[in-house]
């Protein structure tokens, strides 16, 4: 199947961080505030998942959340995930089903760390699953500003120019 085929089966719709995605999973028992650590702000579902397309050309902008997110690759071509600590450290993965070559079937990025995603060169699409706990709330979601992310990471400016709006 290729990537229109895939949007229109998976039902996936635009997210605001660029691609596409459905929620797939989303726990019906939650967690109280007061259960979770203080960043929190509100209650959350204890869980969710969501499927995640990327197609040639399309990324997902430097964001950043409040729960460590776990990623699995499904289909498609290998996708690159670019990540980078507090401390301006740059790291990336290739999660793909090519084990052998390095690709990551699974990888988890860590709590608070800004990060993108976009198919490796030369791919036509990447199809993923992202889960969190707690469940994904936008309240726990942050857009990079370009500019502010830019002064923090100097060192990184090509990369945050290009995946930043
Ligand atoms: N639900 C809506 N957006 C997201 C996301 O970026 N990650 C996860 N795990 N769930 C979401």
């Amino acid at each position: 199947m290729n990537a229109l085929e895939l949007i229109k089966s998976l039902h996936l719709i635009p997210h605001p961080e660029g691609g596409h995605f459905k929620e797939t999973y989303r726990s019906h028992e939650g967690v109280a505030a007061e259960g979770l650590p203080s960043r929190f702000t509100g209650k959350r579902s204890l869980c969710t998942a969501i499927y995640y397309l990327l197609q040639r050309g399309e990324r997902s902008i430097f964001h950043r959340i409040k729960s460590d997110e776990c990623w699995h690759f499904y289909a498609g071509h290998p996708l690159y995930i670019h990540i980078i600590d507090e401390d301006g450290n740059y790291s990336r993965v290739v999660l793909g089903n090519d084990y052998a070559a390095g690709q990551q079937f699974q990888f988890i990025v860590p709590a608070n760390k800004w990060f993108a995603s976009e198919p490796a060169p030369a791919g036509d699409f990447s199809l993923a699953g992202c889960s969190v706990s707690p469940g994904f709330d936008f309240d726990d979601f942050e857009i990079a500003r370009k500019a502010e992310i830019i002064r923090a990471f100097p060192q990184h400016e090509e990369l945050l120019a290009r995946l930043c709006h």
